[in-house]
């Protein structure tokens, strides 16, 4: 380490040896924190007005400090600006040039705040924008989602449970199921935004200012909704960002369990759907091959989502009042989580509407897997069979069909009736697919009448946001 004194940090003051080139690369987040440039100036902007507001700086500085601001702003987004890693962050770098162009004005900029409520008013503001990006595209895929479901009220498929042939269910409904878990991801996204729009600055280092500094006034002209209540917690909170991040993590969890149901769907095995191949690639080897990497892409980015929301967790575990050091660590997880959602969102936007079902063979898979044997069942309770012994003689009719290779529809009345003398000519209305979906004609039910009436709900619910 050198021994000369460091006069070009703007806290070189009470430093008699120049920071070690090591530790200086090692604390610094400029690489990183320069994506909020924008959010540090808007807040810089309204910390200086509000300054002027309350006679702690001159009009005439206001205006200085606001030209200089604009000009930084220009270097920045035409890629002129000059990042320096000595001067360690976004906020010390911006404040640093705009001294060197104003002049003396430049440093009265940081009076009454620290670089402590700076950042974490500016990880709101970002992730504020991130988050009304998000639902931008989130719902883009809702609408996407509703609208094919909205073509297949009536197409029937079969219906699972431990991946098994359960019941006949339409295709619309199916993507319906989808688009409730995307609804309480929209929810739960909101809810996050709601708790994050207060305003932390003022809080300065962490016990507040000495200024007559009025936060209502930058609360306000920052687009928050009040300022935060104590200057402790304003510091040191990084609630919102970890809430982000469990948001990002379940709506992952949900694009990951409908890429692996895609997955499948495009297999031979299953063959209900075709992806566009603009959504698909090949094999280097095998050229038969027309490989999901879209949805099995996003299947493993939640690998990395969960991954972020257990840094933040952790990075926050037993952390005392107020600020610390640690809480620069929380950027680039919450950089990556957005950017990681925002992709995901934008490839299943594309991809979900462009989905081909094949609905012969979806119609075929369902008839197969003896899908309407409850609807028997429930035929025979109508016929005043207690519901254990119809499941029963069901079963027994099952057997017979797994061994002779037919479906109950494909039965012979008299071979049903050796089951059950009470099955009549009526039966084969029961068993057929159509009028399996159509019986099940209540709310949350799988008649294609119900999903029409649902995907008409599901739309009215997106034009309210
Ligand atoms: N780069 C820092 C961070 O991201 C900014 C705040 C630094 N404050 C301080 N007292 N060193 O958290």
């Amino acid at each position: 380490m050198s021994k000369q004194q460091d006069t070009s940090k703007l806290w070189g003051g009470r430093f008699s040896e120049a920071t070690d080139s090591f530790v200086q690369r090692f604390t610094a987040s400029v690489n990183f924190d320069q994506r909020m440039a924008a959010e540090d100036i808007a807040g810089s902007l309204a910390h200086a007005q509000m300054l002027c507001t309350v006679g702690v700086l001159t009009g005439e500085e206001l205006s200085e400090i606001r030209r200089g601001l604009a000009q930084v702003e220009a270097e920045i987004s035409s890629g002129s600006f000059q990042w320096s890693i000595e001067l360690e962050d976004v906020h010390m770098n911006i404040e640093a040039r705009l001294t060197e162009l104003i002049g003396v004005t430049g440093k009265k900029l940081h009076t009454g705040r620290s670089r402590n409520d700076q950042v974490a008013t500016d990880i709101r503001l970002y992730l504020r924008s991130a988050i009304d990006a998000i639902a931008g595209q989130l719902t883009r895929l809702q609408e996407g989602t509703i609208g094919l479901a909205t073509q297949h009220t009536d197409t029937i498929m079969p219906g699972f449970t431990h991946l098994q042939t359960a019941q006949p269910v339409t295709f619309g409904h199916h993507l319906l199921a989808w688009n409730e878990m995307m609804e309480r991801d929209y929810g739960r996204l909101m809810d996050c935004r709601a708790r994050l729009n207060q305003s932390p600055l003022g809080a300065a280092a962490l016990a507040g200012t000495t200024y007559p500094i009025d936060r209502t006034q930058t609360a306000s002209a920052l687009g928050f909704d009040r300022p935060t209540e104590n200057s402790l917690d304003s510091v040191s909170d990084r609630d919102f960002a970890i809430e982000f991040c469990a948001f990002a993590a379940m709506l992952l969890t949900h694009l990951s369990r409908i890429s692996e149901e895609l997955v499948l769907w495009t297999s031979s095995q299953f063959n209900f759907i075709e992806l566009p191949d603009r959504f698909c690639t090949g094999s280097s080897i095998m050229p038969q091959k027309k490989n999901p990497d879209v949805p099995e892409l996003v299947r493993g980015k939640v690998g990395r989502v969960n991954g972020h929301l257990v840094s933040l967790l952790t990075l926050m575990k037993s952390q005392p009042l107020a600020y610390n050091k640690d809480n620069q660590e929380d950027k680039e997880p919450l950089f990556d989580t957005v950017d990681t959602v925002l992709d995901c969102l934008r490839a299943f936007g594309d991809m979900v509407p462009a989905i081909r079902p094949k609905t012969q063979q979806m119609r075929e898979a369902a008839r197969r897997g003896f899908s309407t044997a409850t609807d028997l069942a429930d035929y025979l309770v109508r016929r005043g069979l207690p519901f254990r012994d119809a499941h029963e003689v069901v079963g027994k009719a099952v057997a017979h069909g797994v061994a002779s290779g037919q479906d109950l529809a494909e039965m012979a009345l008299a071979t049903l009736q050796g089951f059950c003398a009470d099955i009549g000519e009526d039966v084969f209305e029961v068993l057929t697919l159509e009028g399996s979906v159509a019986a099940r004609n209540h709310l949350g039910g799988t008649a294609p009448a119900q999903v029409a009436a649902a995907a008409q709900r599901a739309l009215a619910r997106l034009q309210a946001r």
